[in-house]
Formats: C-alpha cells, sequence, structure tokens
C-alpha cells in the first residue's frame, strides 16, 4: 500500500534483466562482440522508452533515476555562462526538484515557486504573471508524489510555448497510471523512474525534445549524447525499457484496477469513520493514491499500527519519511495542524486486490476508532 514510495520489481523485468550481470556484461562502448551485445540491448531499451510516450529513441536520456533526470532538466538548461536566470516551478513539487531549484538559486538564479490551490492545482494565473524576459525554464510535476493531483499539464505547456520558455515535467508518478505522450502533453523534458513502475532501482530516463538546448551536468566519457557520462547500468537500463513496455501495455487494465481499488477504499472509509478528509483534487488524481487525513489521530501512530498489520502506508505529518517536518505539500493545500497530523497515503499497485483493500479499511477503522478512544482530543 505504498506504491508511490516504490514498487515490486515485476518478474518479466527481473527475467530480462538476468543476462546482462552475467552472460552479457560487456561495456556497450567497447568495440567486441560483448560491447556489441551490450549496445544492442541499450538501443532496444532506448527505443522501449520512447515508444511507451510517444517519443523518438534519439531524444532519451538514461540517468540513474527520477532525481538525477530532473537534475539534468533543471540545471542543464541554464548554460555555465550564463547571467542570472529565472525559473518558474510549483510549491508542491518533489525535493528532487524543488532542492535542486534551492542550489541554483544559491549560486544566484531567480526562482518562482507558484502556489496552488486547496485540491493541489497550481494558479495558472500566478503563473502566467511570473513569466519574466529572462524566464528560461517552467518545471511542474505531472502528478503529485503525496496527494496524487493531476496537474493541468497541456495548458502549462501552451503557456510557456507562447512565451518562448522551456517546460519540463516530473511524471515519476504518472507513468503506467494515466497516458503519458510527449506530444500531447506538449513538453520538452520530461523525468521518468524505474523503480515506481516496477522496474529495478537506480535507473531512469529524461526525455530531451529533440531541438531542446541544455548541457551536461555530469561530465566524462561522452555517453548518452554527451549529457549524461558514465558507463551505462545495461541491466537497470534493460529492466526499465520492459518496465516501460509492460507499463504503457497494460495501462488501460492497470488503471480501471487501480481506480476501483481506490475509490472503494474512499467511500468504505468515510461510510466507517467521522472526520475523515480526502487530500488532494476528489476527480484529478492518480488512480493509485488516496491520501486521508484523520482527525484527532497522529499519522505516525496509525503508519506504525498498520504496520504490525502487515499494511505499508506512508504519512505527511511530522515525521514524515524520518525527516521531522510537516509535509510541505499538505502545508501548501493550507490543511488544518489537526489534519497535516493525521495524514495517510495509501498507494496501490496493480498486484494488490479487493481482499486487501477490505484488510486495509477493516485494520485502519479498528486502529482509528482505538487510537480516539485514547486521544483527549477528540473526547474533548
Ligand atoms: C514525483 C517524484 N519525483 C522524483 C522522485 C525521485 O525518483 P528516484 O527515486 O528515482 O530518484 C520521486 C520519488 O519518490 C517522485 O515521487
Amino acid at each position: 500500500m505504498d506504491h508511490s514510495a516504490t514498487t515490486p520489481v515485476d518478474p518479466l523485468v527481473v527475467d530480462a534483466m538476468l543476462p546482462y550481470f552475467s552472460e552479457m556484461f560487456g561495456n556497450s562502448s567497447s568495440l567486441h562482440s560483448f560491447g556489441m551485445e551490450a549496445a544492442e540491448a541499450l538501443a532496444r531499451a532506448r527505443e522501449q522508452v520512447a515508444e511507451a510516450i510517444g517519443a523518438s529513441p534519439e531524444e532519451i536520456i538514461f540517468t540513474s533515476g527520477g532525481t538525477e533526470s530532473d537534475n539534468l532538466a533543471i540545471r542543464g538548461v541554464i548554460p555555465h555562462d550564463a547571467g542570472k536566470k529565472h525559473i518558474i516551478t510549483s510549491v508542491i513539487e518533489h525535493p528532487a526538484v524543488l532542492n535542486t531549484c534551492a542550489f541554483l538559486e544559491s549560486m544566484g538564479h531567480d526562482i518562482t515557486y507558484v502556489p496552488v490551490d486547496a485540491d493541489g492545482i497550481i494558479d495558472l494565473q500566478e503563473l502566467k504573471g511570473s513569466i519574466r524576459d529572462d524566464t528560461v525554464l517552467i518545471s511542474v510535476m505531472h502528478a503529485n508524489n503525496e496527494v496524487g493531483t493531476i496537474q493541468p499539464i497541456e495548458e502549462i505547456a501552451k503557456i510557456a510555448k507562447e512565451n518562448d520558455i522551456y517546460f519540463h515535467t516530473d511524471a515519476v508518478q504518472t507513468v503506467g497510471k494515466v497516458p503519458v505522450n510527449v506530444d500531447d502533453l506538449g513538453v520538452d523534458m520530461l523525468s521518468i523512474s524505474s523503480h515506481k513502475i516496477h522496474g529495478p532501482k537506480g535507473a531512469g530516463a529524461l526525455y530531451v525534445r529533440k531541438g531542446t538546448v541544455i548541457e551536461p551536468i555530469v561530465f566524462g566519457g561522452n555517453h548518452e549524447r554527451g549529457l549524461r557520462s558514465g558507463t551505462e547500468n545495461i541491466p537497470g537500463i534493460v529492466g526499465l525499457g520492459k518496465a516501460m513496455s509492460l507499463a504503457s501495455e497494460l495501462l488501460g487494465t492497470d488503471a480501471k484496477h487501480m481506480q476501483e481499488m481506490r475509490d472503494s477504499l474512499i467511500s468504505r472509509v468515510f461510510d466507517a469513520l467521522p472526520d475523515v478528509r480526502l487530500n488532494g483534487h476528489p476527480t484529478q488524481r492518480l488512480p493509485n493514491n488516496v491520501n486521508l487525513s484523520f482527525k484527532y489521530v497522529e499519522g505516525e501512530s496509525m503508519l506504525m499500527m498498520l504496520d504490525m498489520k502487515g499494511i505499508a502506508v506512508s504519512t505527511g505529518s511530522a515525521c514524515s519519511s524520518k525527516s521531522m517536518n510537516a509535509s510541505h505539500v499538505l502545508t501548501s493545500l493550507k490543511l488544518e495542524d489537526d489534519y497535516i497530523h493525521g495524514s495517510l497515503r495509501i498507494s496501490l499497485g496493480k498486484e494488490n486486490t479487493m481482499e486487501d483493500v477490505d484488510y486495509v479499511v477493516e485494520s485502519l477503522k479498528e486502529i482509528v476508532l482505538k487510537l480516539r478512544e485514547m486521544s483527549p482530543l477528540s473526547n474533548s
């Protein structure tokens, strides 16, 4: 129930990867047949990734994951000899984007963080109003990893295009859950992570539209068209390619299955318990995301008690991911503190079943009632 954090590797993906650890371990830059075998695998994976998002293979740069893809997109568009430049992003981006922007700010560049409404949708008027002559990039995530809100990417792309500004989207959470086609979305750059889509950890890709001028952030032997040097992680990339193919092939069936479980889970929790709210947009949300807040209880307590029942979830309350900070996403939605403290993210996966949902609803009901019984707030 924590698939937005990571997913199990699909057995078909494992099968595809295994030969590249041992029999076919070549370096794709080598000229002999071992090298050629690796180069062929790399080319095949590039085609698989490109095909899944409607891109050309030359537009795919393999990276170590979503974080590196975001870094390359954002840091890459500011030329090293540039003067002060301006980037627009949103307040609810993943830290991979926010901390990259914070670094650029510390280097003297300007960043505008556009606010979102109570459902997590970006304010398009503010976004338009913040465009300047020296704006080089707009970076807005396709869907939020905590509350699942899906942004109006096509509209943002139109604004970016009209103003001749590059547009990057972090699609780490949307691939395999909603259609992701770079031309339909109108993006110039798009980040992908393998481990969120039943592929291995440590592999990802950045789509870079032909004609987009970016510079590398990692220098070396000029792999990946000079944009990402370093011997390629062939098994990981093969796994990413296979995972992307499976994700696009099964998108319709998997998304429908996840959405049915999501909707059933939400309505049954609402039927079972009072003082609950759904965070994020009610309909413009990922098919696998359920983000609920329970008044009078702490997210961590619910998380621990669910864990004891074998259910893994996450929380945006104070100790989120051991960081001791309340979620910047929930704070940006201007949720009351009570609701921030009692938040839980349940993120479903294709291998979950309705029986799993039954078990989660029953467990959650029992745990929340028990915690509320002990809470001085709920009795007052
Ligand atoms: C929206 C989003 N962007 C980027 C990342 C980072 O991806 P990776 O773990 O592959 O570096 C994540 C992972 O949690 C994410 O959810």
